[in-house]
């Protein structure tokens, strides 16, 4: 079915119902992401809605080494941040080796505005769009993708070393790269609609 500028909103259904959360132990960690399909995912995020035009979303691309050198922040963190009943070691292996299995990992930052006239979970909701149009991006050109939010990313010692400011938040960690040979791409799973709606009003014709 063709509508508007040509759009196709069957096609459209079938890649949001096709977008996956890819987990990097599925990604190829041989296979480079080129730079080029990196910032369409990241023009496409551009693209989100934002309330007051303010474009909270803030992004740090790790490629190549800087994957090892995000792993190691990430331990670091976690061991300093995390009480020791609640400290499991095999959370901090997965911490050093997950970025070394994706090809890129995209920081998701949410910039507050100085004078915080736009709510902040506008800008949240905002970022999360943003999230969402990569996510749709990535996997329309058959890459997996998938948004991890551990809790120290949220520690001010990781949003700072990112270079955000404070009042600025870390709302996760955006993984990115090739499936693996032979991976069988994910079936999603949701509970009918119909459960989580409500229809109010009766339709007259005119
Ligand atoms: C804001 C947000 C944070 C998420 N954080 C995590 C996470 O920390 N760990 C995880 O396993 N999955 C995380 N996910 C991914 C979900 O687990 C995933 O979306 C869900 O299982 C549904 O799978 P699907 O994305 O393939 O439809 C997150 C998703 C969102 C939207």
């Amino acid at each position: 079915m063709m509508l508007n500028d040509g759009f196709d909103v069957q096609e459209m259904t079938r890649l949001i119902r096709h977008r996956r959360s890819v987990k990097p132990v599925d990604m190829d960690p041989g296979r480079v992401v080129e730079p080029g399909l990196l910032m369409e995912l990241l023009e496409n995020a551009n693209h989100a809605p934002t309330h007051g035009l303010t474009e909270p979303w803030r992004f740090t691309i790790f490629q190549g080494d800087a994957r090892a050198e995000l792993a190691g922040v990430m331990q670091r963190i976690y061991r300093e941040t995390t009480p020791v009943n609640e400290f499991r070691e095999d959370k901090m292996l997965k911490m050093g080796q997950n970025p070394l299995l994706a090809g890129a990992v995209i920081s998701i930052g949410m910039a507050r505005q100085a004078g915080g006239k736009i709510p902040e979970i506008e800008e949240i909701e905002a970022v999360a769009c943003a999230v969402q149009n990569m996510h749709l991006t990535a996997s329309a050109a058959g890459l997996g993708a998938y948004w991890s939010s551990p809790p120290l990313v949220e520690t001010r010692e990781f949003v700072e070393w990112l270079g955000l400011r404070t009042g600025d938040r870390c709302l996760g960690l955006f993984y990115v790269g090739w499936p693996k040979p032979g991976f069988v791409w994910p079936k999603g799973l949701r509970k009918p609609v119909e459960e989580k709606l409500i229809w109010r009003g009766e339709l007259r014709s005119s």
